[in-house]
């Protein structure tokens, strides 16, 4: 289902049998609702997001495509966060089980885009709400063009936490990170589960591929299982950087959480022809309930 949403931008509406549900934003290729069946926001989008471009949507799921950061020439977080994605027509991939809701979307670089990155791709984005109202996304970037492209990457998941000063992050113990807010050093991480009490952001190696957020005061975890992307970054502003940016409410720190599936450390490099796949899963469930591994 195809409507209009903040400033009229078009965003196609998921729906799972049981009630949960999903929005999606051609401008990005950007979800910005993900509700469980009792129709709660498992997402966070700052009541002050701009939806217009040339500004990323503040909240939900930016693509950071072709680069993460400011780690290159391109603009923070690459161009792909804020250009008009299309319903992919065509999208040469297996289509999934029939009582599966999905969208598949694409974006192939314009000619400005090709001043700036002049590499000619084609990326693929799959968003489906499975049967239990998991979220999964699927990018494939394939190389269309004459030589081979370097890319950096992330699933930007601003996740909706009740109180950030309660919230855990467990399956990141040990690992080494870089500290964004401390220069080029590598740190390894010490003991226990990851907790907040200041402004984070860290780019952790090599991680498992199961992540997940303890919200212990809404007794909900979110686990986050990633394929094809072994970095995960986790970033909270706090109150002093909430404060400097403008589509961010000075608040609403402690009602969010972003962890990011990624590929950061080592560029993807892809040869003419062939094609990348990263792929994230989410879902959330009550704390009590232990899944495992
Ligand atoms: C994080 C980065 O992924 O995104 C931070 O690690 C950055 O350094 C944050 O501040 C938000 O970026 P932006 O461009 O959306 O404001």
């Amino acid at each position: 289902e195809i409507c209009k949403g903040v400033n009229g931008l078009d965003k196609v509406v998921l729906r799972e049998v049981r009630g949960s549900s999903a929005e999606v934003y051609l401008y990005g290729g950007h979800v910005t609702s993900w509700k469980n069946d009792h129709g709660e926001e498992l997402l966070f989008v700052s009541n002050k997001a701009i939806f217009k471009p040339p500004k990323a949507i503040r909240g939900g799921i930016p693509i950071c495509f072709p680069q993460f950061g400011s780690h290159g020439n391109l603009e923070q977080h690459g161009f792909a966060r804020n250009r008009f994605w299309s319903i992919d027509t065509d999208p040469a991939f297996p289509t999934a089980s029939p009582n599966k809701a999905f969208i598949d979307l694409v974006l192939k670089p314009s000619e400005e885009d090709l001043k700036i990155w002049p590499h000619s791709f084609e990326f693929r984005l799959r968003v489906t709400l499975g049967i239990g109202g998991d979220l999964m996304l699927t990018s494939r970037v394939r190389n269309t063009d004459g030589k081979p492209f370097s890319f950096t990457f992330a699933y930007h998941t601003y996740f909706s936490v009740s109180d950030i000063s309660e919230v855990r992050v467990e399956g990141l113990e040990t690992l080494d990170y870089f500290d964004n807010l401390k220069g080029k050093e590598r740190f390894t991480e010490q003991g226990d589960a990851i907790t907040f009490e200041s402004e984070v952001d860290k780019i952790y190696l090599g991680t498992p591929t199961k992540i997940a957020i303890l919200d212990h005061e809404k007794k909900r975890t979110f686990v986050l299982r990633k394929d094809g992307l072994p970095d995960a970054v986790v970033w909270n502003p706090w109150d002093k950087k909430a404060k400097s940016m403008a589509d961010f409410g000075d608040d609403e720190y402690k009602h969010m959480l972003c962890v990011e599936a990624a590929a950061v450390e080592k560029a993807i490099t892809l040869k003419p022809g062939e094609e990348w796949k990263g792929r994230l899963e989410l879902s959330a469930v009550p704390s009590s309930y232990r899944s495992g591994q």
